[in-house]
């Protein structure tokens, strides 16, 4: 299984020329690496204008994923953004339940569990973020968040389709803080992770699952992630937003 490295560049750049660039500098830096599956998830409104130019070359070997959807793929939701109309952009993969999302716009277990199936129905891979708070690692709760977070998010998604949802497991005190997770840590969480998935489907999605790590990710720890942590892969924020340093990155990993 190829590693799948996601790059989450949440609420930047902040002009369409600026995503351009970013995304053609990416696409420049990783054109040959073949062993690697690359995903660019960049805010709603540069979707159509990085799929255009390049879907007739098959994207440059980069796909597109989202950071979000709506549960309904249409009607009277004012502001909302139908995991239909991404489909329709190209995007391949979606991100839900990022920790921003669930601090900021309050968003629960119950949304992300829809999002979830909407997603799986419409054949769109779910990238589902979990992962424990400061406060939650303080008080040694930690695990048990994670075993609260899969089985809402899981909940009414068959065995069939529960090895299409990608778990990205993103302490939320690791995110955007620069202090990355120890790697033994990660790789404890990565079994237990698997442990929970086999209770509930068997050992044979438990082993299919991909896992992915998110949080200060860079090039000097991505490989131990990989390697050490044995998970699937990676989900990077700031230094996605650094072509150097993603490109240093994805091709550490290949
Ligand atoms: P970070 O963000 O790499 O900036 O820590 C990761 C994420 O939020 O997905």
């Amino acid at each position: 299984m190829k590693p799948l490295i996601v790059a989450n560049w949440k609420c930047n750049p902040i002009t369409l020329q600026g995503a351009k660039r970013l995304f053609d500098s990416i696409k420049k830096g990783i054109k040959n690496i073949k062993k690697v599956e690359v995903v660019i998830c960049p805010p709603f409104v540069y979707l159509p204008t990085l799929t255009a130019p390049t879907s007739i070359k098959g994207y440059g070997g980069l796909i597109l994923g989202s950071q979000d959807c709506f549960w309904e793929e249409k009607g009277a939701f004012t502001g909302a953004i139908s995991p239909k109309m991404i489909k329709d952009l190209g995007c391949k993969y979606v991100i839900v339940g990022h920790s921003e999302r669930r601090r900021y716009l309050k968003e629960t277990n119950e949304m992300v569990n829809k999002k979830i199936k909407i997603a799986l129905a419409l054949r769109l891979k779910p990238i589902l973020c979990i992962g424990e708070t400061r406060q939650e690692k303080k008080r040694e709760q930690g695990l048990r968040t994670l075993n609260f977070q899969i089985s809402k998010a899981f909940q009414e998604v068959q065995e069939k389709e529960a090895k299409n949802v990608i778990i990205a497991y993103e302490p939320v005190w690791a995110i955007g803080t620069g202090i990355s997770c120890d790697v033994n840590t990660v790789l404890l969480k990565v079994l237990l992770i698997r442990g929970v998935i086999k209770k509930r489907y068997s050992p044979n999605i438990s082993g299919k699952i991909r896992i992915l790590y998110g949080g200060s990710v860079n090039a000097q720890n991505a490989t131990d992630y990989i390697q050490k942590a044995k998970t699937n892969g990676l989900l990077i924020g700031g230094a996605s937003l650094m072509p150097k340093e993603f490109i240093q990155i994805v091709k550490n990993v290949s």
